[in-house]
């Protein structure tokens, strides 16, 4: 069975709060364990540069938010879990886009245009303070998803358009370089019906441009309690009833309990519990959930360097993905090699370039060896000699898988070939 690739970028900036964890870490990294899916989260950084230019706080960020993933269990192991700006072919392909992306399709971004529409009410410039970074936002935001070619993206309501511009982009990179052939899986925006949007201090909901929020971990189980204790409530007495569909304790408690704790604290606001023992209350049940992962975070964010280890790791997979078709998109428009003859017409099906092949011989010493050439026939890796025809078949079966090292002991590059070369090679076999 295809697994179901499933990517969301997390912009990094701010700290994360108890409604980022309620409404898309906790799920996402719920959504991680599913079998049948192949999921991609990344710290979209180049995103935080759009929005913030103090390079202290872009660094502390990520480093924070990838802690708080891995806190919440997020296994690097099984997700491939990167950082946006350690993949290259990211902002490749967001050029590639860029010159295929109509400008009046980005003139109708929300974002954009509720920047405009803000200068004009206060008779500023329309264009006042935007950046080409944020005109530009949806493009390297669709290159995110396209270049890892994934079908479903959770996002929240407010991303909807930019999945959708990203479809449009792909369909239209399709249309004018890959004739029959796709390029891009047109991404699907996921919305999450069910998920929690958690309620803040004043009531209105959680969100950091309402500076209304509860820390995730920051200022640890202290800060935790005195946040809890500054939600604003009403002033009825204690042993007065409260209505448990009107105030945030009950919804924030529902966050964090199972349905029989939910039905409880609900009967006791009802039956006059007061909203100091509500608050206690509501403090313990969610202190343990967060409490393990507290503890996790404040080992990972002490040990840094292993946080950089476990992204360099991720990077990897995901590059191993990206720089194949990245090469197949050069292709594609034009940016080729000088090797092969260069035609002057437009070719739609030679967009996806020759199959390299393994070549097995006896040498006339009577051992064994076998060469990777190109489509072409040019030699990309010459083999090494063996015994039997079965050790050279052992090697080849290795390197096709993708996750052999070379050239080892005995073997060597074509002349004027890199290693890169060879490594694009032999993805199109772990591919086919
Ligand atoms: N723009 C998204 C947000 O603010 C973050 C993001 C960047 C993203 N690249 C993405 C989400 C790719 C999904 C897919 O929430």
């Amino acid at each position: 069975m295809r697994k179901t690739r499933v990517l969301t970028g997390i912009t990094t900036t701010g700290t994360p709060h108890l409604g980022n964890y309620v409404g898309a870490i906790r799920p996402a990294v719920e959504a991680s364990l599913d079998a049948s899916v192949d999921a991609f989260y990344f710290l979209a950084d180049y995103h935080a540069l759009i929005k913030c230019d103090d390079p202290a706080r872009i660094e502390r960020s990520r480093l924070e938010i990838a802690a708080t993933w891995l806190a919440a269990g997020l296994n690097p192991e099984r997700v491939t879990f990167y950082r946006q700006s350690d993949i290259p072919q990211i902002p490749e392909l967001t050029w590639l886009l860029t010159c295929v992306t109509a400008k009046g399709l980005m003139n109708r971004a929300h974002a954009y245009k509720a920047s405009v529409d803000a200068n004009i009410a206060q008779d500023e410039d329309p264009d006042a303070g935007i950046t080409m970074g944020l005109y530009s936002y949806p493009i390297l935001m669709a290159a995110d998803i396209l270049i890892f070619n994934a079908h479903k993206v959770p996002v929240g309501r407010d991303q909807i358009q930019h999945i959708e511009m990203a479809r449009d982009v792909a369909a239209r990179f399709n249309h004018l370089f890959g004739g029959s052939h796709e390029f891009f899986v047109l991404p699907e925006a996921l919305i999450e019906e069910q998920v929690a949007t958690l309620p803040g201090l004043d009531g209105r909901k959680m969100s950091k441009s309402y500076d209304n929020t509860i820390p995730l971990f920051e200022g640890g189980a202290r800060l935790l309690k005195d946040s809890i204790a500054r939600i604003v409530t009403d002033s009825r007495a204690p042993g007065e009833p409260k209505d448990p569909e009107s105030n945030a304790l009950a919804t924030l408690y529902q966050a964090f309990a199972d349905a029989e704790d939910t039905v409880a604290y609900r009967a006791a606001l009802s039956a006059g519990l007061s909203w100091g023992e509500a608050k206690q209350r509501l403090f313990q049940k969610v202190d343990e959930q967060i409490a393990p992962l507290r503890e996790r975070y404040e080992t990972l964010i002490a040990r840094p360097a292993d946080i950089e280890d476990v992204l360099q790791a991720g990077a990897a997979k995901a590059r191993a993905i990206a720089a194949p078709l990245l090469e197949e998109l050069r292709e594609a428009v034009g940016l080729r090699r000088f090797r092969a003859p260069v035609t002057t017409t437009r070719s739609n099906d030679s967009s996806e370039p020759a199959m390299p092949v393994f070549k097995q011989y006896r040498e006339s010493d009577g051992r064994f060896s076998f060469k990777l050439v190109d489509g072409e026939g040019s030699l990309l890796l010459q083999g090494a000699q063996y015994p039997s025809p079965r050790d050279a078949g052992q090697r080849i079966v290795a390197l096709k898988a993708g996750d052999a090292a070379f050239p080892a002991d005995g073997e060597s590059l074509g002349d004027g070939v890199d290693a890169e070369a060879v490594s694009v090679a032999l993805q199109r076999f772990v591919e086919d």
